[in-house]
């Protein structure tokens, strides 16, 4: 829908002057004429020159900037164009500042290496543009929800927050100035990545999200938002899902809705009863003994399986992590070398044990978990998760 603004009104004669506001999907014509305007994205390869590509590259990361500083533009759109930008800096980088040292790297046999960066650049361009959705109308959302970033007064700081089963004794109802049971959680999971505490009611964190305006999250269409998690073999489980490939087994660290383009900021799981088969949770500020590979993991490119929804990204975004080894599927050797990072990092997990009745929040943006092999005699460990977006996206 064409957006106008208000620029201007004149008297005695009542009149108004309009100005066209530009929307994403203006926004995203104009980026995609862009792209059909570069050269080195349809050229034969063998016609191609280093020097050129790397200035057509610079410059079109140039023109992305400008539309990135586009002031109509919305977080969605602009995520995605960073990505975009960030494909053609990636290489620029590979080629060289001037494309003037490429000989030198030049393999005698095979395919030269202008060509398959090329390649590599006009697939993953071309894929990435062609996910956009056009038709639709993408939404602003903040980092965090209001309740989290701002403590409300009266409120415990969030290192005296409930952490791991200090109980529901401290329970009180939002609508009076005081914070609710649930944003204390959040805050203290924001603080520490997450909280648990024992004795809690699901139902009564659902209404209290409500009040809030978060948002339940399915992890998949046409899903509930609340789900009941068992254990299932692998021929049982539903296809695609970690079960599926995994069955009773451990699974490896993953991010919860990690398929879909916004996964949900927290997730909350609740048991009625114990089990001896623990959560396990690491936390992405908190790696174990190597050193985290920065570029791999803000640069290497995974395809994130989602059906006709399928979409290009990095697993890290702006210190947001995005990880599940079973929908997204590593496309270059960085986002190999994170995939393999992530995999080792389970051994640097912490255990979360289900004692009895709790509630456990996750934050899902910097926090990745996995849950052990089933124990013996537990098939019947019964969690309840809902997962929440808590930005202003509706
Ligand atoms: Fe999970």
């Amino acid at each position: 829908m064409t957006r106008y603004r208000l620029t201007g009104a004149s008297v005695p004669v009542a009149g108004a002057q309009w100005e066209r506001k530009d929307d994403d999907r203006e926004i995203a014509r104009r980026v995609l004429n862009l792209l059909a305007d570069r050269r080195m994205l349809w050229k034969d390869f063998s016609l191609e020159i280093e020097e050129h590509c790397v200035t057509s590259a610079n410059r079109t990361r140039e023109q992305i900037g400008v539309h990135l500083d586009n002031p109509e533009i919305s977080t969605e759109l602009a995520r995605r164009l960073e990505l975009l930008q960030r494909l053609f800096r990636d290489f620029v980088d590979e080629v060289g500042p001037h494309g003037g040292d490429w000989d030198r790297r030049r393999s005698p046999m095979g395919t030269d290496p202008l060509s398959m960066a090329l390649g590599r650049l006009r697939g993953l361009v071309g894929l990435q543009s062609a996910s956009w959705p056009l038709t639709t109308t993408w939404t602003c959302r903040r980092s965090w929800p209001r309740s989290c970033r701002i403590k409300p007064a009266g409120s415990s700081s969030a290192s005296t927050a409930p952490r791991h089963d200090e109980g529901a004794s401290t329970r009180t109802r939002g609508g009076n100035g005081m914070s609710t049971e649930l944003e204390r959680l959040a805050e203290a999971a924001q603080s520490d990545g997450w909280a648990s505490i024992s004795g809690a009611d699901v139902e009564i964190f659902r209404r209290d999200a409500q009040a809030l305006g978060w948002r339940e999250i399915p992890m998949r269409r046409g899903d509930p938002g609340v789900a009941v998690l068992r254990p299932v073999t692998r021929e049982a489980a539903r296809p695609r899902s970690l079960s599926a490939v995994h069955g009773l087994g451990a699974q490896p660290l993953h991010t919860d809705g990690a398929h879909l383009f916004e996964p949900p900021d927290l997730v909350l799981l609740a048991s009625q009863d114990s089990s001896p088969t623990p959560t396990l949770l690491w936390h992405t500020r908190k790696p174990g003994r190597r050193q985290a590979p920065h570029q791999a993991l803000q640069h290497g490119i995974f395809l994130v399986h989602n059906r006709q929804d399928s979409f290009f990204t990095p697993a890290v975004i702006g210190g947001v992590h995005r990880f599940d080894p079973v929908c997204m599927s590593p496309c270059d050797s960085r986002a190999h070398t994170a995939a393999a990072y992530f995999a080792e990092q389970l051994e640097h997990a912490e255990q979360h044990n289900w004692s009895g009745s709790q509630v456990l929040l996750i934050d899902n943006r910097h926090v990745l978990h996995a849950r052990a092999a089933v124990a013996d005699k537990d098939e019947e460990r019964t969690l309840t998760r809902v997962a929440f977006n808590t930005g202003d996206s509706r």
